[in-house]
């Protein structure tokens, strides 16, 4: 009885200390701050600065020195610090991530400034104590790296804050309905996108129901992008409680669709008649009643609307006449259908400033009227079914900067008026059935064009005057697959800052390669050359070209060594000289591209035995093809440390030699094994039932002597062909090939092999 009451004594004590403990944890402790700093009265409040100071001690890591003004008594003057005249409390932090996260899409090679991002984000925990501040107005930190905490809960109580902004912040957990209680809070942003790098992002913040933000009776501008909101059924009925709302943006939620299995019945009122940007793109939404309920949209004064990325697929069912002041329309990569009529009718909307209506089918063909939106700086039609003229009104487009038009059916010459478009920086024209000329006229103004693609129209001959000196300098030429007239053309001789070249199959007969190709594509990082004519051997002046990654002069007639220069391009990963007239040994520099990971240097007449070192020198190599050559001798030990190979062909040479064990006990990612046609003897090592990957493997026309070994088929299960014929192999034909599910061709004709067929091959 005793020990009983005790216990309870104790457990309502630890009770209370839980309690008294929580409390003591939501307010903010101050025990172990340098008091004696503080304590003059002179600077701003002192609590206040101390929930500062709180606040940095818990960032760890700051680079750039964000914080370093953050010292001394006056809290009003450190950097990010606002404090109101006349009370003298902090009104406003705003430590926001000067520096945006970009990347360029058009750019092959990924062109970033995460660096100079990460560097300037503060990294930590955001510390409860600014929970202080009270008189918080506004708060921002934004785009800094609060990587592994949630946002704090009691936000919820700086009840005078207007502005938050909790943006790409790396938060995680839930989003605390607590924030539902900032009532006057006028603009929300908690967009969760996070940057890593590259494109790939990632949930970090969810929310179950919305039913929070209803309490935003003076809300302007919520932003919730990036975030897991599929749980959020009610997201549309909550988000129509705001009739203040004037920007919205939902982008990439998972949010819930409307249907008969999840939620079907749409709010009967539409509320939201402030709205002036929408964006609900990357949702995967496809229901036409949600889309029709916002069709009343059209009372308003919507200036942004964007359902890109979603799976609409109906025709467009807005008439958008009374969409007055559209500047941004953007319903790409949907499935909208038979919406033809939708660019005329966009001709009335002479403020729109951008239009993609990329990846639909459209259908029909562009209009005159479509001149008339003088205003326009991005129109991305790519892939949208349409075909016929293009127009020449296009070139009174005079904002334009963004072009697109690829990837349709125009059958017209491309108009001359495209050389006014003066602030042109992207022109895509590639995949149509445009024929006629480009000439210096076409391009004649454009200034500021740095993306240039016109490949893939057969008919499309590109006659540019050789002593022509464009006024701009692009940086991504694509002119493949169409007809370049013969030579290499003259006027890319000023191109400075070309990064990327591709003249791939583009009719060029040129006797080599002009020498200034070296020094004025100096920071080329990627080259395309192949399927031309062209003759003779690499200039020289070409082992400058010191940032190449990627070259491309297959199928040609080249001819010489391969330079010994080669070693130089020391950034090269991908090399590729097939079907040239190639000769000689190939030079000992070689080896020393050590990021090489694809080479084809196949049906040239190399010759000589492949160096020594290939294994230690490029073990960075996926794709390896020598095939149709003169290389003689046998491979060389270090073959088998090519362990990231998963294509192999050394057909059609003169090697000889058994096959190395080390094949199969190292190359285990091997799927395609091609060495048909050598002077191979021996036979089949039995490490080669370790190539689990293999789905291709060719050994015919080779010396090879022993049994078929019955692992083939209990082993090597991926096969789809096996081609041993003309060899020396001799015996049974394992019955256990018939095990192998994806076999689809077995060649073994020309062998000393005896007995039955199995029957499974029998058909
Ligand atoms: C308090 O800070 C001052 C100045 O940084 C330092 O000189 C002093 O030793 C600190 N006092 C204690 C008790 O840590
Ligand atoms: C507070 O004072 C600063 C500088 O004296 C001034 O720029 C600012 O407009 C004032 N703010 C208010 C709200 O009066
Ligand atoms: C970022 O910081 C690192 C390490 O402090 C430094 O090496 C690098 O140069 C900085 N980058 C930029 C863009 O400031
Ligand atoms: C954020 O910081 C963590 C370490 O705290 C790091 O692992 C992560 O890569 C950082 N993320 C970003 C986007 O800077
Ligand atoms: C908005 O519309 C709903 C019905 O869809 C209605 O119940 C609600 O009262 C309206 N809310 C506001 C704030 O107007
Ligand atoms: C949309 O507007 C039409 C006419 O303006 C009206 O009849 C209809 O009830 C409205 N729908 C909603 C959901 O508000
Ligand atoms: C453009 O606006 C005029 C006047 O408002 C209207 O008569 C016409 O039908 C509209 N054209 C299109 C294609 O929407
Ligand atoms: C739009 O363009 C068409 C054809 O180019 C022209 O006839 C019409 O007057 C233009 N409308 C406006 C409002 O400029
Ligand atoms: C190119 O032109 C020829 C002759 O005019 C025509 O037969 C062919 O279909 C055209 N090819 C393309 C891709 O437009
Ligand atoms: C390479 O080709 C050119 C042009 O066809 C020819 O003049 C030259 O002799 C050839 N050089 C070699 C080494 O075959
Ligand atoms: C390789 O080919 C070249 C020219 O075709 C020839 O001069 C040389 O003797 C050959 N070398 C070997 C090792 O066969
Ligand atoms: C392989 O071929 C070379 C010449 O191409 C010859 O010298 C060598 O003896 C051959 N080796 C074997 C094992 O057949």
């Amino acid at each position: 009885m005793g020990n009983l009451f005790i216990n309870a004594v104790l457990l309502i004590i630890l009770f209370l200390f839980l309690v008294t403990f929580q409390q003591f944890q939501s307010v903010c402790s101050h025990d172990d701050i340098n008091i004696s700093v503080y304590s003059s009265d002179a600077g701003c409040i002192v609590s206040e600065r101390r929930a500062l100071m709180k606040f940095k001690g818990s960032i760890l890591v700051d680079h750039a020195n964000r914080l370093s003004s953050w010292i001394g008594k006056d809290c009003c003057n450190w950097d990010g610090v606002a404090c109101d005249n006349l009370t003298g409390h902090v009104v406003k932090l705003d430590l926001r991530n000067p520096i945006i996260p970009y990347y360029d899409h058009y750019h092959p090679p990924f062109n970033n400034n995460f660096d100079d991002y990460y560097n300037n984000s503060l990294v930590g925990e955001i510390n409860p104590c600014i929970c202080d501040l009270e008189n918080l107005i506004y708060l921002d930190l934004s785009s800094n790296n609060f990587s592994g905490f949630q946002i704090p809960k009691c936000f919820g109580s700086l009840k005078n804050l207007r502005y938050l902004n909790l943006s790409v912040a790396g938060l995680e957990g839930e989003i605390p309905p607590h924030l539902g209680n900032l009532s006057k809070l006028e603009h929300l942003d908690i967009c969760g996108y996070v940057y890593d790098g590259w494109n790939h992002y990632k949930y970090f913040l969810w929310s179950n129901n919305l039913e929070w933000v209803t309490r935003f009776s003076f809300l302007r501008s919520l932003d919730l992008s990036g975030n897991d909101l599929s749980g959020c059924v009610d997201w549309l009925d909550s988000v129509n409680m705001l009739p203040s709302l004037s920007s919205l943006k939902l982008r990439w939620c998972r949010l819930p669709d409307r249907n008969l299995f999840s939620h079907p019945l749409l709010p009967s009122h539409f509320n939201l008649t402030s709205l002036i940007s929408l964006d609900l793109g990357m949702n995967y939404l496809k229901s036409p009643s949600l889309l029709n309920w916002f069709s009343n949209l059209t009372t308003i004064n919507l200036q942004v609307l964007r359902l890109d990325d979603n799976k609409f697929n109906i025709p467009f069912p807005y008439t958008l006449q009374k969409f007055r002041s559209l500047t941004v329309i953007d319903i790409s990569m949907n499935y909208f259908i038979n919406s033809s009529w939708l660019l005329d009718s966009l001709c009335n909307h002479t403020s729109l400033v951008s239009v993609d209506l990329s990846s639909n089918e459209l259908g029909g063909s562009l209009s005159v009227c479509l001149g008339n939106l003088t205003s326009l700086k991005v129109l991305n039609l790519h892939l949208t079914k349409l075909g016929g003229k293009v127009p020449s009104e296009l070139g009174h487009l005079k904002q334009l900067t963004h072009l697109d038009l690829s990837s349709n059916s125009f059958n017209s010459s491309i108009p001359t008026s495209f050389g006014e478009l003066s602030e042109l920086e992207f022109l895509d024209l590639r995949g149509n059935q445009l024929t006629g000329e480009i000439s210096e006229l076409h391009l004649l103004k454009l200034k500021n064009l740095k993306y240039f693609y016109v490949s893939e129209n057969q008919n499309l001959t590109v006659n540019i005057c050789s002593q022509w000196i464009p006024p701009f300098q692009l940086r991504t030429i694509r002119m493949s697959s169409l007809n370049m007239g013969n030579q290499f053309p003259l006027w890319l001789q000023n191109q400075k800052e070309l990064l990327a070249l591709d003249m791939a199959n583009a009719n060029i007969s040129a006797d080599a390669f002009p020498e200034w190709l070296g020094t004025t594509f100096s920071r080329i990082q990627w080259l395309n050359l192949s399927m031309n004519s062209i003759n003779g051997m690499l200039p020289s002046s070409m082992k400058a070209l010191k940032s190449l990654a990627h070259l491309d002069l297959s199928v040609n007639k080249f001819n010489g060594t391969l330079p010994e220069w080669i070693g130089e391009l020391s950034q090269l990963r991908e090399l590729y000289v097939q079907s040239n007239n190639f000769q000689g040994m190939l030079p000992s520099s070689l080896t020393k591209l050590k990021d090489l990971e694809f080479l084809d240097l196949s049906k040239n007449q190399f010759n000589g035995t492949l160096p020594e070192g290939i294994g230690e020198e490029l073990s960075q190599l996926v794709v390896l093809r020598l095939a149709s050559n003169w290389f003689n001798g046998m491979l060389p030990s270090s073959f088998k440390k090519l362990k990231n190979l998963y294509h192999l062909d050394l057909s059609k040479n003169q090697f000889n030699g058994t096959l190395p064990e080390g094949i199969g006990e190292e190359l285990s990612q091997l799927q395609y094994l091609r060495l048909a046609s050598n002077w191979f003897n021996g036979m089949l090592p039995s490490s080669f039932k370790k190539l689990k990957n293999l789905y291709y493997l060719d050994l015919s026309e080779n010396q090879l002597r022993g049994t078929i070994p019955e692992w083939i088929g209990e082993e090597l299960s991926n096969l789809e062909e096996l081609r041993f014929q003309s060899n020396h192999f001799y015996g049974n034909i394992p019955l256990q090939l018939c095990q192998l599910p994806n076999l689809g061709t077995l060649k073994l004709a020309n062998n000393s092999l005896s007995g039955h067929i199995p029957n499974c091959f029998d058909h």
